[in-house]
């Protein structure tokens, strides 16, 4: 079947790509964030300047000693002042321009590390929008985010840094070396031999501090996944008493991430160690030249001064390097985690709505045909399922708890890619349809009511945005929500807390009722859209229900079946598989799922009324 090739291009593997370097994860984010790139040359080039005009000061400072050093010799120091004032004047325009260069810089990587941050949290947003479901079910909100805030915080530090610090130290290095030669060239050897000697250790260490760090990263996003989740059901927390518990795995992911910090930093720090000992022996010999050459009269004074400013001022990058490097190694391992789910293939989505066939009046509008699915790598949870639903036909779906009902849902809205078999809408094929234009055409009321932390008249209006107030407010009528809105404090406009906390199950069902009505698509889904209510709010959304589902195709599912007593067929499932079709007279008379399922739940309120009638 073609449906299984597809199941590969559809898969929600994520790839994982380790190979990626320093280079390459700085490449990536450049190449990522191109949009910024004047920001990128603006705190570039400022970084020049100001590296620049540090340069000029050693220079300054050489050329006062040896006008200081010939006006003491000769005792002309009369003479020297004004030379001397315009060489500090001198120092103090480089110095000025520095410091306002500096600032701008400052100012482009404050603009910079900004849009960095809101391109790669919009972008990160755009793309876990688009991936399957699938992906979703496997990771934890919490995680997701926790995922993100670290990814994007340290490349943004590392961005930031970069073009702050680092190509200045390049130019300075160049410059030193450049100046270093012309003095006395050993000195330049010894500075060329010295940083790749020192990259070339620091890269020994990093392959393994990476590692430490993803270990560490991945208990971190472990312990925040779990953050939102308690935070997110406090109420089953409490209940359950697991608030130590909770407490305590949370803990203990940090203390594993001790034992890592442990290691990983004995190792870095060693190395370290290491390499700036070498880095040291090498300076001091390089001091040591300098001092011996002008003893020898090689140097001036002033020459020495200025030899030795430079020395000092390569000391920097070279030790900075190991700071940038730190970084970098955290923003690599960062931008991996990030670029991974970047890299996280999408759902296959046909760009374009295939024309419709023309068909029969009397055509099904929704059929199922063979169809065959499972979750993730798990067995099937529904297999040949076979059936159709005619315009303005109701179906109600029938099985036992677990039977797949919600699955079937799932299906139809397209969220997941079938084993195998076809779900076509209008005789079209819903894979070869655009997921938007499939999903605009239905309407459904979720199991789990799912409503957004905003107020009630947004939550109608989420499959609707431009709903007049009046269209609301008649959906909320018509979902028997009305007036238990109208005794919110706000009405329309109260806010309902996070997923409708500060609502009663029963109303949040309502709203959700109502939402489903305003989006008003041709085919409608109601997968227990009354269960939480009361038999005489159940009846009254009902009726609501009843009058929307009116010349609308209609899936049902309910587990009171009084509540699908007069619908047009019946479909029951059981063990994934359509067990029988039929109108719920018939069904009821075959002694199938439906019949059993009729026959117990007639028991149990015979045994309740019994009990009742006792009682009184
Ligand atoms: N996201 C998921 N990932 C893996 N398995 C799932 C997922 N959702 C549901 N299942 C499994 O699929 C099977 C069918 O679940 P489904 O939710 O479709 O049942 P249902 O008929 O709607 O049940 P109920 O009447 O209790 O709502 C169950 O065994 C369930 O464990
Ligand atoms: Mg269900």
């Amino acid at each position: 079947m073609t449906q299984h090739a597809d199941r590969h291009s559809t898969a929600t593997r994520v790839d994982d790509d380790p190979g990626e370097g320093l280079f390459g994860s700085l490449v990536s984010i450049v190449r990522f964030t191109g949009e910024l790139r004047q920001y990128y040359v603006a705190v570039i080039v400022c970084a020049l300047l100001t590296a620049a005009a540090g340069l000029a000061t050693p220079f300054l400072v050489g050329r006062a000693t040896d006008l200081i050093v010939g006006a003491v010799n000769s005792g002309q120091s009369a003479g020297a002042v004004p030379m001397l004032a315009l060489l500090a004047g001198a120092i103090l325009v480089t110095e000025l321009i520095s410091t306002v260069v500096q600032n701008l810089g400052g100012w482009a990587g404050d603009v910079l590390s900004n849009r960095l941050r809101a391109i790669l949290s919009t972008r990160y947003l755009d793309k876990l929008l688009r991936l399957p479901q699938q992906w979703f079910d496997e990771e934890l909100t919490g995680t997701i985010i926790a995922r993100l805030n670290r990814s994007i915080a340290e490349i943004s530090q590392f961005v930031k840094s970069m073009s702050n610090t680092f190509f200045a130290m390049l130019l300075q290095t160049i410059a030193v070396l450049v100046i270093s030669a012309i003095y006395y060239w050993p000195l330049a050897v010894m500075l060329a031999v010295v940083f790749p000697v020192y990259v070339w250790l620091t890269g020994l260490t990093s392959r393994k501090w990476q590692r430490l760090e993803a270990d560490k990263n991945s208990h971190i996003d472990s312990a925040g996944g779990r953050f939102a989740e308690v935070i997110g059901q406090i109420r089953v927390v409490r209940s359950f008493v697991r608030e130590r518990h909770e407490l305590e795995t949370f803990t203990d992911h940090f203390d594993r991430t001790d034992a890592t910090t442990r290691e990983q930093s004995r190792y870095w720090h060693t190395m370290d160690v290491i390499r700036r000992g070498v880095l040291n022996v090498v300076f001091a010999g390089m001091y040591f030249l300098i001092f011996w050459r002008t003893l020898q009269g090689g140097f001036t004074v002033g020459e020495m001064v200025l030899l030795i400013q430079l020395v000092t001022m390569a000391r920097t990058p070279v030790e900075m390097m190991s700071w940038v490097l730190d970084t970098a190694q955290r923003a690599v391992a960062g931008s991996r985690d990030y670029f991974r789910v970047m890299r996280a293939t999408e759902v296959y989505a046909p760009a374009r709505m295939p024309e419709l066939p023309a068909r029969p009046k009397d055509a099904p509008v929704l059929e199922f045909e063979d169809v065959r699915f499972g979750y993730g790598d798990g067995p099937d949870v529904l297999r040949d399922v076979t059936f159709d639903v005619r315009r303005g036909e109701r179906v109600a779906l029938v099985s036992e708890s677990g039977g797949g009902k919600t699955t079937l849902v799932n299906l139809l809205l397209g969220l997941y890619p079938l084993r195998s078999g076809h779900i076509r809408l209008d005789g079209v094929d819903i894979a070869t349809m655009p997921p938007e234009e499939l999903r605009r055409r239905v309407s459904i009321v979720f199991q789990d009511p799912s409503l957004f932390s905003d107020t009630v008249g947004e939550n109608i209006r989420y499959g609707y945005p431009s709903a007049s107030e009046d269209d609301v407010e008649l959906a909320a009528e018509r979902a028997n929500a009305g007036d238990f809105i109208e005794g919110l404090d706000g009405g329309f406009d109260a806010l309902i807390g996070e997923r409708g906390l500060k609502l009663s199950g029963g109303q949040k069902q309502r709203i959700s009722v109502a939402r489903a009505m305003l989006k008003d698509a041709s085919i409608l889904v109601l997968d227990e859209a009354t269960s939480a209510l009361d038999t005489r709010s159940e009846r009254a959304v009902q009726e609501g229900l009843e009058a929307l589902m009116k010349g609308r195709t209609s899936l049902v599912i309910a587990h009171r079946l009084s509540t699908i007593a007069n619908v047009d067929r019946i479909v029951t499932l059981k063990k994934g598989v359509v067990d029988e079709i039929g109108t719920p007279a018939e069904l009821a008379r075959t002694g199938g799922v439906y019949g059993e399922l009729l026959a117990l739940q007639r028991r149990g309120e015979d045994s309740y009324l019994n009990a009742y009638q006792t009682a009184q």
